[in-house]
């Protein structure tokens, strides 16, 4: 019998069992056809509370116990939710032993190591998905459905502006990316979702208004806030903004496209308002949280190798990720990245 057809429930394996994973548990534990059955992290606390969930008793210390523990017969699947730096070989090994997974994103912080996973993906020809869970949300669906209607061109204001988030690892640009790569990616790939490949990225970024130590830990180096304009072809540009430095109030979040006959206002995860000469529709987000979609998507092409639900894969990541990188790279440099 092939491995698929006996797949009647699929066997996740968790890595990491932190802030994130938490949400796809939720959504596993809604889940008929779908089993838990080994989980792996560090802090014993978390592997121990994640695997009380479902009943599960292969709980390891970290994913290469998992990985020697396990194969691709008792394990269909991975779910890969670990802080950005301690990727190293948590999808290679995954690729190697021909174990689909979905990883949160930024899936790592070594843009080179990214680039060899997403050939052995392809190489390989493994299931992969990563959390972009936006593109799930049916706002993002009405706007891809409501841009081609229009003349395309115009300009695109994005922001993501808050506070600190309090993992350790937010704490530092070497371990978290920068609010850009570890946020505000989200917008980022909604842009090449809505818009397609960028053309060029420039970037600046800026510190000294929060204060390490106050209302942060006191190894706080992270920028405070980055601006990213992201050309487009068709005439779209982008501004892209990011802060974290914020203690009270709420900025707007989302984004505002304004075409020559419409602006879509998107305010995050939230609402999306079309707005034209004529009329305001003002549209609320559906109450299923979105993350529990995208797991949907990728439990159903583990089941029946059908990925056409899954909607940003490993491979289509990585652009993600060049572009935010190449953006961290111009606030370093000053220097416009251009993309071939
Ligand atoms: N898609 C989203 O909206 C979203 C939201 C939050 C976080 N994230 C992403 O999810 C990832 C995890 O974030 P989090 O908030 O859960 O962080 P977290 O710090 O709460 O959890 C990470 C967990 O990984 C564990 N871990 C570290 N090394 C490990 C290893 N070798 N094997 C197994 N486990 C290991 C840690 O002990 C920790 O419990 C990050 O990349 C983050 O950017 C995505």
């Amino acid at each position: 019998m092939k491995r698929r057809e006996k797949m009647k429930q699929v066997r996740i394996g968790l890595i990491g069992c932190g802030g994130r994973s938490n949400s796809h548990r939720q959504s596993f534990l809604k889940m008929d056809d779908v089993k838990v059955v080994a989980v792996a992290d560090p802090i014993e606390e978390r592997r121990i509370a994640a695997a009380k969930q479902f009943g599960c008793e292969r709980i390891y210390h970290d994913y290469t116990e998992l990985y020697n523990n396990e194969s691709r017969d008792t394990l269909y699947a991975v779910v890969i939710c670990i802080e950005p730096t301690a990727h190293e070989s948590s999808e290679i090994r995954a690729v190697e032993m021909g174990i689909p997974f979905l990883v949160e994103k930024p899936v790592d912080m070594d843009i080179v190591r990214i680039r060899d996973v997403a050939r052995r993906v392809r190489e390989t020809g493994l299931i992969t998905s990563v959390g972009f869970q936006d593109r799930y949300l049916k706002l993002t669906e009405m706007i891809r459905d409501e841009l081609p209607k229009h003349k395309p061109g115009g300009l695109v204001y994005g922001s993501w502006i808050g506070g600190i988030p309090g993992v350790w690892w937010w704490q530092k640009k070497s371990t978290c990316g920068g609010q850009l790569v570890e946020q505000n990616i989200h917008l980022a790939d909604e842009l090449r979702y809505l818009f397609g490949e960028p053309v060029s990225v420039y970037a600046t970024c800026s510190r000294g208004i929060v204060k390490p130590g106050v209302n942060c830990s006191s190894e706080y180096d992270t920028d405070d806030h980055s601006t990213a304009v992201i050309r487009f072809e068709n005439n779209y540009t982008a501004t892209l903004v990011s802060g974290c430095y914020q203690l009270s109030g709420r900025a707007h979040c989302g984004l505002v496209i304004t075409l020559e006959d419409m602006v879509i206002d998107y305010r995050l995860r939230n609402n999306l308002i079309f707005k034209t000469a004529d009329y305001t529709y003002d549209i609320k987000r559906e109450s299923i949280d979105h993350t529990y979609y995208l797991d949907e998507a990728f439990v159903y092409a583990v089941k029946t190798g059908d990925r056409s639900r899954i909607r940003s894969d490993y491979a289509d990541a990585l652009k993600t990720h060049e572009l935010v990188f190449a953006a961290n790279e111009s606030m370093g440099s000053g220097q416009v990245i251009y993309f071939k």
